[in-house]
């Protein structure tokens, strides 16, 4: 790949998949939308000049056929959920610094300059197509008017893509057995003149466009399978009456998917307009100027190379629309002499609670039900950013999220920075005038290091994590050197080095979590916001006063968690399965639709340890000699658990799925090197292992006495 490491001196784009206004928002859509915020924030922090923008999708069917149901008309219907999406985004701090729509001026005069250039290349011709008809009510049934069977996989489908099967782009004509998706009616086919986009002719550029292409591997393993399948041309025009109008043709518009993405370079556009072009040039990022043409015509292959036109643009999507943003778009781009995209970073498919998100059945969580519950934007936002990498498919559930928040916000980055922050200004008022450790500084520069790696990598989660693993290197610093056990002046360069470390958190974490980055930066005095700190700042000396701090987080109780779960599973049983309508939507394609124990498993972890490193964990064979309930828990009982050197206390959470008293006797395995914890006021050495929902605890068989390795 011939792309230069971030910064470049270009000014970058990053883009999301523009949401459908045709519906309220729930956690699941909320993973792109994130994933490209953290994205964007990330490239300046390492100092890349960056713009995010995205818009409301607000043509096609997907908005007609809503419309026609909710008795209103497309564009008042989709400018309603226009407006709320424009509220919704900022309450997760998802800060667009454009949110447009596609039908609004700039995105109409992009897009018929983009087709005038489709025209006037040659690349666009008429052909007859069989278009699905509902003869009761004679009207067309373009792509979601119309459902049936893949020509391809037998799965069922929609008009336009089989969104249950193998996840193909269909054209019209295709889909096998079409029935109406508002009548119900069986519908035939006739015949119909449309503008087919030739891109048949593109599927060399568009090989070598994806040996450039940076982002995630998928976005490029599928298109690759397409193309050698061979491409067909591309139908880009739909019998609909809502839409742009197709030039000259007064019955056809334009398929949606030729002005969805052409939003991205409207609202980048409109971007540029109003902070002025010396701030941010829309042309400089989208404009290919002649590059790839004039470099042919002289014959000089380095100057031939697409990707030196242009900007750093980014595309941030769901899995199911690679083949829009690696095909359709590029191809639509090259012609028109756009700069072609750099990366494309595709998602996994999120699930609930081991099941698929599903509107109609009210099975999911929605944006504004998770802010309602008080739980600070922050949570989700890691949550989303760290359960998985990106292309993994991931699963939300209340414990897990319960279980982050508790352990890695709360347990690891909140209580290093608020005991390095009070040890600190109670004892020097703020930052300890000492010198930095050589450790420290190391130790940082690292992190740092390992943040601007993820960066270039795509990985939002390796970035965050990079921020997660120093404040816990901070943990353990603190605690190695009891500074509480010093007198002032040998505890001062422990401190110094612990709020250097909190500052560094803050710039490495800010990308995710915002405003608990905001927020620990004021504790320590800072000025301006640290979203603008670039990495530099991790390692310049924090102030030298500052005020008290405040915890960063508070923990999810279990109470909260068992009823926000009872909550979930009252409201999908009361919606039940029979008055279940399809919504239609591409939710998960993991699931069979049976209650036969489909489970969602967890993504396995990306990066593989060296031996040395599991080495470091020390896993012991156990006996426990003691139970007892912990009185005010409803989960958590009180273990003396003999690990062969000494015998251990170790609060496990177990309550509900053990017999308490039978637990004496039991043979267990235990990690004995985990950092001690707190839990209901019993401090808790240890971690009794288990496993899945029951908590099977783990156990040996044979001889292994309390205190063997396990190994
Ligand atoms: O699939 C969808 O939800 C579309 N609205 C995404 C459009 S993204 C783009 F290219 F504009
Ligand atoms: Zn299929």
């Amino acid at each position: 790949m011939s792309h230069e490491e971030f910064p470049t001196d270009r000014p970058a784009v990053v883009t999301c998949g523009l949401p459908y206004a045709n519906g309220d928002l729930h956690i699941g859509h909320l993973r792109t939308y994130v994933g490209g915020d953290v994205l964007s924030r990330a490239l300046r922090t390492v100092g890349q000049q960056t713009a995010f923008v995205c818009g409301s999708d607000m043509h096609g069917t997907p908005i007609a056929v809503q419309a026609i149901e909710e008795n209103t008309d497309p564009e008042s219907f989709a400018l309603a959920w226009h407006e709320q999406y424009q509220e919704t985004f900022p309450q997760f701090d998802v800060d667009f610094d454009n949110f447009g729509h596609t039908h609004d001026d700039t995105n109409r005069e992009l897009t018929y300059e983009f087709v005038d250039a489709l025209e006037s290349e040659g690349y666009v011709y008429e052909d007859e197509v069989l278009v699905a008809w509902d003869p009761a009510d004679d009207q067309p049934l373009p792509d979601r008017y119309v459902e049936g069977t893949c020509p391809y996989c037998g799965e069922q489908a929609r008009g336009d893509e089989c969104d249950e099967g193998c996840g193909r782009h269909l054209e019209p004509g295709e889909i096998e057995d079409p029935v109406s998706a508002i009548s119900g009616n069986p519908a035939e086919y006739r015949e119909r003149t449309h503008k087919f986009f030739r891109v048949s002719d593109l599927a060399e550029y568009l090989s070598g466009f994806l040996d450039r292409l940076e982002g995630t591997a998928n976005a490029r393993n599928q298109p690759r399978q397409w193309i050698e399948e061979g491409l067909q041309d591309w139908c880009i025009t739909r019998d609909l009456d809502w839409g742009f109008d197709y030039p000259g043709e007064e019955d056809l518009v334009l398929y949606v998917w030729v002005d969805a993405p052409i939003e991205y370079v409207a609202s980048t556009r409109q971007y540029s307009e109003r902070v002025g072009s010396d701030t941010y040039d829309w042309e400089a990022v989208w404009k290919a100027d002649g590059v790839v043409e004039a470099a042919s015509e002289t014959g000089d292959a380095d100057e031939g190379d697409p990707s030196d036109a242009g900007g750093e643009i980014v595309h941030i999507i769901g899995q199911d629309i690679i083949q829009h943003h690696t095909i359709f778009w590029p191809a639509m781009l090259h012609v028109a002499d756009y700069a072609e995209p750099r990366a494309v970073v595709a998602s996994g498919f999120m699930n609930l609670d081991g099941d698929a998100f599903s509107t109609s059945r009210n099975r999911a969580i929605w944006a504004r039900e998770f802010l309602e519950e008080g739980f600070p934007p922050d949570t989700l936002r890691y949550y989303l950013t760290t359960v998985g990498g990106f292309q993994d498919e991931i699963d939300f559930s209340w414990d897990r999220f319960a279980e982050r928040v508790n352990g890695e916000l709360v347990g690891n980055v909140g209580n290093f920075a608020y005991r390095s922050l009070l040890f600190a200004h109670r004892n020097y008022g703020g930052t300890p005038d000492a010198d930095l450790s050589a450790e420290v500084r190391e130790r940082i520069a690292d992190a740092v290091e390992a943040f601007q790696a993820a960066v270039n990598d795509y990985s939002t989660r390796e970035a965050t994590q990079a921020a997660v693993d120093l404040a816990g290197f901070g943990n353990e610093y603190i605690q190695r050197h009891e500074p509480w056990n010093l007198d002032e002046d040998e505890a001062a360069p422990v401190i110094r080095d612990c709020v250097q470390l909190a500052k560094a958190v803050a710039v490495l974490i800010a990308p995710a979590t915002p405003d608990t980055a905001r927020r620990l930066w004021d504790q320590l005095g800072e000025d301006g916001d640290v979203a603008d700190a670039t990495l530099d700042a991790a390692l310049e000396a924090p102030p030298a006063e500052f005020d008290a701090p405040e915890e960063l987080f508070t923990k999810v109780e279990d109470e909260r968690i068992e009823k926000l779960n009872a909550k979930l599973d009252d409201r999908v049983e009361t919606v039940g399965e029979e008055g279940a309508a399809d919504d239609g939507e591409t939710e998960s394609d993991e699931t069979d639709g049976d209650d036969d124990g489909d489970m969602a498993y967890e993504p396995l972890a990306d990066e593989r340890i060296s031996f040395d490193d599991f080495e470091d964990v020390d896993i012991r064979v156990g006996h426990v000699e003691d139970a007892e309930p912990i009185e005010d828990s409803d989960k958590l009982v009180r273990l003396d658990v003999d690990i062969g050197v000494e015998t251990r206390q170790v609060v496990a959470g177990i309550k509900q799925l053990h017999d308490v008293d039978s637990l004496p006797g039991t043979d267990v395995v235990v990690l004995a090197n985990l950092e001690k914890a707190e839990l209901f006021g019993y401090e808790s050495d240890g971690m009794v292992l288990a496993a899945g929902e029951e908590a099977n605890l783990l156990t040996t068989h044979g001889d292994a006495e309390p205190g063997t390795k396990i190994r």
